[in-house]
């Protein structure tokens, strides 16, 4: 399983937004993310006009929703994600709402559970249970230090839970190689691509180095 690259548009606009994804990038990534910063800008036109723009593609709704599932949920599939993102620290009645809400409208999208703070390996039975398989494991944006050996070992463990594990935070061309020898579904890379002199050339690079280090 060779990971798919996703592009986490954590800026502070749509214009910004669009301005990173006109440079060429949005031909490189996998997958865009409609990130929590631009929700928090835009609301959910983010999600609307991302959809109108790109039809084709894959695209993550990243607001992370902790309560009110069933509102949010509905709010945020104007836009016709392929993903949609839930906090684990939601009540578990907060998340199957999310699921029913998807279901019940017939719509082809995946919960993601985004990995904050306190959770255990029994959770992750009970989310399997709701309908939940994809986990996203944070390395926060606010922490200063790199990914820790206890991080990516607790990596390794939810890739053998027989679900998608989608990795974030940091990450860029040195620290891809910390996931090596691990299935994980999808690295996401915010600020290594956007902040890059070249942001073409960074996605570019970031895709050839997954290719190689999944080369087998
Ligand atoms: C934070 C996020 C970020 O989009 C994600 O972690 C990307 O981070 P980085 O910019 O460090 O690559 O979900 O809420």
């Amino acid at each position: 399983m060779k990971p798919l690259l996703q592009l986490a548009l954590d800026e502070t606009s749509l214009e910004n937004a669009y301005k990173v994804l006109d440079s060429g990038v949005d031909e490189i990534v996998d997958i865009i993310e409609c990130g929590t910063v631009l929700l928090a800008a835009e609301g959910k036109d983010a999600i609307i006009k991302l959809r109108e723009r790109y039809p084709d593609r894959k695209l993550v709704c990243d607001f992370k929703i902790a309560d009110s599932g069933r509102v949010q949920a509905s709010l945020f599939l104007q836009g016709k994600p392929d993903y949609l993102t839930v906090i684990c620290s939601a009540h578990n009645k907060t998340k199957k709402a999310v699921v029913d809400t998807i279901n019940e409208n017939n719509l082809s999208c995946e919960v993601q559970l985004e990995l904050y703070g306190n959770w255990t390996f029994e959770d992750v039975k009970q989310w399997k249970e709701i309908g939940i398989n994809h986990v996203v494991l944070h390395h926060s944006v606010d922490e200063k230090g790199p990914w820790t050996t206890g991080e990516i070992d607790i990596a390794r463990k939810l890739c053998e839970e027989d679900i998608n594990v989608t990795v974030t935070g940091g990450i860029n061309l040195d620290t891809i190689e910390l996931f090596k020898g691990l299935p994980i579904f999808c690295i996401i890379a915010g600020r290594s691509i956007r902040t890059a002199d070249n942001p073409v050339l960074e996605a570019q690079k970031m895709k050839d180095m997954i290719n190689s280090i999944w080369a087998n």
